[in-house]
């Protein structure tokens, strides 16, 4: 892209703007759309035909364009492979929390530059795939100084970090798990918050039960932290009960959630995070987002991109597969990848194409968006532009 002064992106095929006021239905569809973007913002949304003049022109002959993804759950921060734990599920072998006790073992023994070296492919990876926001987690460390390493390093990639000290008690806790709950919410909550602008707790089978979250995340936003959580994805409890009392932005997985989850979840403005690459990396279950989006829940999809559970970076493929096997229409799965990100990580500048928002914005080789469900396995990435993030703290 040119720099300085006015792009119109013109002769754009369809256009979501997941604005209903400029177009049509929810994802607000304009067909022969163009768009001017200047200094990183969006200046103008509207048909082609009505597009003035502008220093630039793109023509995009047609192809789609959307707002670039917004991935809201990742955990890029790590060193080590799992590859024959992945083959071992494929033949029979459950998933299991423990198996994120090697990953920490491996993430312990690497040094700066290789945690670094490894985020910045994977972030490639995630902005090859259309993604222009992503979170990133750290829960590979589990010491106050590995924890705080990890989201040092994850600052100089975005500004979405996530302090996930409470991912499992690590080995040298296990006879103690409440020491290492009060280190969590202590010393390394201390160490953590400058890097981070989440919390986050496992809460779950084999890692920390309902009170235990509740008080580690009650304690990261008395030191300014905004609450997330891991909810309900290997068996049903009381995580998104918490995550709705805490008021979190959003409670990832819900793969197990009752009626009474779903009703608590759409009275509030937590958002529901789906996470398709894990059951199918886990080969189990997936959450039925029909009934969620029916009992009037909001959606979001992310990739949950990781060693154990999902090591996926691509958008397109969680989009294909929510339709496919969670039973979303391809209009809600894009909104969910795109708004629904944006929503979960309580952004408005992103996920949506109108004026004043960020330019972050997704040609497709397709003529609509429908295709990225349709065409499963293909890479129908254009053109991505987008604006550099904006680290919370100087790396
Ligand atoms: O979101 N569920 C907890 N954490 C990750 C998996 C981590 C791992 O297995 O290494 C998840 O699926
Ligand atoms: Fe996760």
């Amino acid at each position: 892209m040119p720099e300085g002064g006015t792009t119109a992106l013109v002769n754009i095929g369809s256009l979501v703007t997941n604005d209903p006021a400029l177009g049509d239905g929810a994802l607000g569809v304009i067909r022969d759309a163009a768009v001017v973007i200047s200094n990183g913002s969006v200046v103008w949304v509207g048909r082609d035909a009505d597009c003035g003049p502008a220093d630039h022109r793109v023509d995009l002959e047609g192809r789609a364009v959307l707002p670039g993804f917004v991935d809201s759950h990742a955990h890029l921060l790590f060193a080590g492979d799992r590859s024959a734990e992945f083959a071992a599920r494929m033949t029979g072998a459950p998933y299991s929390a423990g198996g994120i006790r090697s990953t920490v073992a491996s993430t312990r023994a690497a040094d700066d530059a290789a945690l670094r070296g490894n985020l910045r492919r994977l972030a490639d990876e995630l902005r090859a795939s259309g993604i222009t926001t992503f979170e990133t987690k750290s829960g590979y460390g589990l010491t106050v100084r590995d924890e705080a390493r990890a989201l040092r390093i994850a600052t100089e990639s975005t500004p979405e970090t996530t302090y996930l000290g409470a991912h499992v008690v690590p080995a040298e806790y296990i006879d103690r798990p409440d020491d290492y709950v009060e280190l969590v919410a202590g010393p390394m909550l201390d160490a953590c918050a400058p890097f981070a602008r989440w919390i986050d707790v496992f809460c779950d089978r084999g890692a920390f039960d309902a009170d235990q979250a509740r008080h580690i995340l009650q304690a990261g936003q008395a030191h300014g932290l905004l609450a997330r959580i891991h909810a309900n994805q290997l068996q049903a409890g009381d995580g998104i009960k918490v995550a709705v009392e805490v008021g979190a932005a959003s409670a990832d997985h819900c793969t197990y959630a009752t009626d009474d989850d779903l009703a608590l979840l759409a009275s509030s403005d937590t958002t529901a995070t789906l996470l398709p690459g894990a059951e199918f990396s886990t080969r189990s279950a997936y959450p039925d987002a029909r009934r969620m989006i029916e009992a009037g829940v909001t959606i979001a999809i992310a990739t949950d991109c990781n060693p154990g559970s999902s090591f996926t970076t691509s958008m397109p493929f969680c989009i294909a597969v929510a339709v496919r096997d969670m039973h979303m229409t391809p209009d809600e799965a894009v909104w969910s990848a795109t708004a629904g990100g944006a929503c979960a990580l309580r952004r408005d500048d992103v996920g949506r194409i109108s004026m004043g928002v960020r330019a972050d914005l997704v040609s497709l080789n397709a003529p609509s968006h429908v295709h990225l469900a349709y065409r499963p396995g293909v890479d129908l990435i254009d053109r991505i532009w987008f604006t550099e993030p904006t680290p919370k703290v100087d790396p």
